[in-house]
């Protein structure tokens, strides 16, 4: 059995600790993030939100390298909401250019690593250019079966329900199935993350106490890990504190403690 620590060559002793501490098999299957505070970050320093959102885009690399090093599943990063529109256009904008410069980049060795890129949220609403560039992500990484990266753009919780209701009406209006009756089933796999497990271990960085409308229906029972710490400061260290907490937790489902269980749980 392959252990932490030969996966991951840890750069400080804390690491090391932290790496010992982690049960690979009991890794999350998939962590959802919430990237926030880079505004913060920025302003603390007395730089503008811009440097906070560059210094983001850093740390995001090392957390997927991480969590490709680890062989963790599925990781799905809240790059940008349908409520940041609401942001002024200039900052909009370095958000879009960032992001097109982050796939340039970082394409051919997400690539190389066997990683499958993937983009949710109302795509057709983003610019043309970045549009193209996901397209092609997607594309060139369609066939590789390491992890799996999805990144939420132009993302909504609830306008992904409403856009899934609608491919279900759409489906039965088209095939005239008069008696259709949806399940829970129906509904998961008409969202932008069928076939993708729901995430068991929800991040949030920054300290805010809210899901800010991400992954409404797929996060019935992750864990959350809400940390203090800003986004561009969630290093590989930090990320690994959350690995371990995420292993200490018990997972009940409504059912009892482990002593009890009868079953496996909801799934
Ligand atoms: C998160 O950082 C990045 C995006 C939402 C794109 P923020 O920009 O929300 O940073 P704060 O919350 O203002 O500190
Ligand atoms: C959530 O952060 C969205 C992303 C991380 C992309 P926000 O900063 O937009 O969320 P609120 O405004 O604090 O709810
Ligand atoms: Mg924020």
């Amino acid at each position: 059995m392959a252990i932490a620590t030969e996966l991951l060559k840890p750069t400080s002793r804390a690491e090391a600790a932290l790496l010992e501490q982690i049960d690979l098999k009991r890794l999350p299957r998939h962590v959802a993030i919430i990237m926030d505070g880079n505004g913060r970050w920025a302003q603390r320093r007395h730089l503008p939100r811009i440097a906070g959102h560059r210094a983001g885009v850093k740390i995001a690399r090392e957390v997927i390298e991480t969590c490709a090093r680890l062989k963790v599943p599925a990781l799905t990063l809240y790059a940008f909401s349908l409520e940041n529109w609401r942001r002024p256009k200039a900052e909009i904008d370095f958000l879009m250019r960032l992001l097109r410069e982050y796939l340039k980049k970082e394409l051919p060795s997400i690539h190389r690593n066997n990683i499958r890129l993937l983009v949710i949220g109302r795509a057709a609403q983003l610019p043309e250019a970045v549009q193209k560039d996901i397209e092609k992500a997607m594309r060139l990484t369609a066939q590789n079966t390491g992890m799996k990266l999805i990144v939420a753009l132009n993302y909504g919780g609830r306008a992904e329900l409403v856009d899934a209701f609608n491919s279900i009406l759409d489906r039965v209006r088209l095939n005239g199935l008069a008696a259709f009756q949806a399940d829970e089933e129906t509904i998961s796999d008409h969202l932008y993350t069928a076939g993708l497990p729901d995430p068991d271990l929800l991040i949030r960085t920054s300290g805010e106490m809210r899901v800010s409308n991400f992954l409404l229906w797929q996060i019935a029972y992750a864990e959350l890990y809400i940390t203090d710490t800003l986004w561009p400061d969630f290093t590989r260290e930090r990320l690994l504190e959350a690995f371990v907490n995420f292993q200490q937790r018990e997972r009940r489902y409504g059912g009892l403690s482990s002593p009890h269980e009868t079953g496996n749980g909801a799934r």
